[in-house]
């Protein structure tokens, strides 16, 4: 049996008719009986009162009815919900730590955007510990952060290693001298952020410190980036941000470089291991463009 005698079966028990049903499909009628009776012959009774005007159903031919009915409409749902399957949006969402977004994470995003119209793109700020459990439950698909981590399910790329600045009180004496060492901030009340959670920024800096045989002073902790600046403004203390920040300049603070090439923050991208799809290949291959058009120095990996 074909969905065509299901079709014909239906449009003769509606017109009760075969003379009107037959014009309805746009057949003709010898062909429209012949499909019937075949219909008849495959299930073996009749579907029609034969000699009835209008036309009856038997009652296999209403049990019939009522089945046919459903599958036909089973059919086109069938149809319908697998051709939208290729128009279904896909869904891309990216986990981000906050001082990203004063860089170059706007233009990644728009970028994206851009190359890939279809596909709904979502951000969300979250530390980088944050974003690991995220892209093992499958709630976002790429994360970007600055804290190192191991785990085996995830993929971690060093996109480049980011020039960090200190940011002191514009009236403070070190805001006369053009570069700055770890050292020079010493004596100083050292502004740490995010306070919570850790291991986060705040910990890449005292290991900074620590590294160099170093401890600050006094360290006062702040909720997030823009907080700590506020409190340099207020002459409270200094602190330090990666290079990104100084578009967050503000009145009341300047932005020093570090004497020292070393002092870096690393910018890392965290994917699914399993994961090479052409989004997070085509996400990679945008952020190494914008490097290479910003001459940003930084080391290609492969996919
Ligand atoms: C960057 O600053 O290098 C960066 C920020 C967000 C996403 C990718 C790269």
């Amino acid at each position: 049996m074909e969905l065509r005698h299901i079709r014909y079966f239906l449009a003769v028990a509606d017109e009760r008719n075969i003379t009107r049903a037959a014009e309805k499909l746009h057949i003709a009628q010898p062909a429209l009986s012949r499909q019937i009776q075949q219909l008849e012959d495959l299930l073996g009774l009749p579907l029609f009162i034969r000699g009835s005007r209008p036309l009856d159903l038997t009652e296999a031919g209403r049990h019939f009815q009522t089945h046919a009915l459903q599958l036909l409409n089973q059919s086109k749902h069938l149809i319908s919900s697998t051709r939208n399957i290729g128009k279904v949006e896909a869904k891309f969402t990216m986990g981000f730590v906050g001082s990203l977004l004063y860089g170059l994470l706007p233009e990644v995003a728009r970028r994206f955007k851009e190359a890939h119209p279809h596909v709904d793109l979502s951000l969300q700020e979250m530390t980088t510990l944050e974003q690991i459990r995220a892209l093992k439950e499958g709630t976002i698909d790429a994360g970007f952060g600055r804290v190192r981590h191991e785990d085996p399910n995830i993929r971690r790329i060093l996109l480049r290693e980011e020039p960090l600045m200190a940011a002191i009180p514009a009236n403070h004496p070190l805001a006369e001298r053009e570069s700055l060492s770890l050292q020079d901030l010493c004596p100083e009340t050292l502004i740490l952020y995010p306070e919570a959670p850790r291991p986060s920024f705040a910990d890449l800096i005292l290991q900074a410190f620590h590294d160099r045989g170093l401890a600050p002073g006094r360290t006062v902790d702040a909720r997030e980036l823009q907080v700590s600046l506020g409190l340099v403004a207020a002459g409270m203390g200094v602190t330090v941000i990666p290079k990104s920040g100084l578009g967050l300049q503000r009145p009341g603070v300047v932005f020093r470089p570090f004497d020292e090439e070393r002092l870096v923050s690393p910018v890392l991208m965290s994917l699914r291991v399993e994961d090479d799809s052409i989004y997070v290949r085509s996400l990679l291959a945008l952020i190494y463009d914008i490097y290479r058009l910003e001459g940003i120095q930084h080391v290609e990996e492969t996919f």
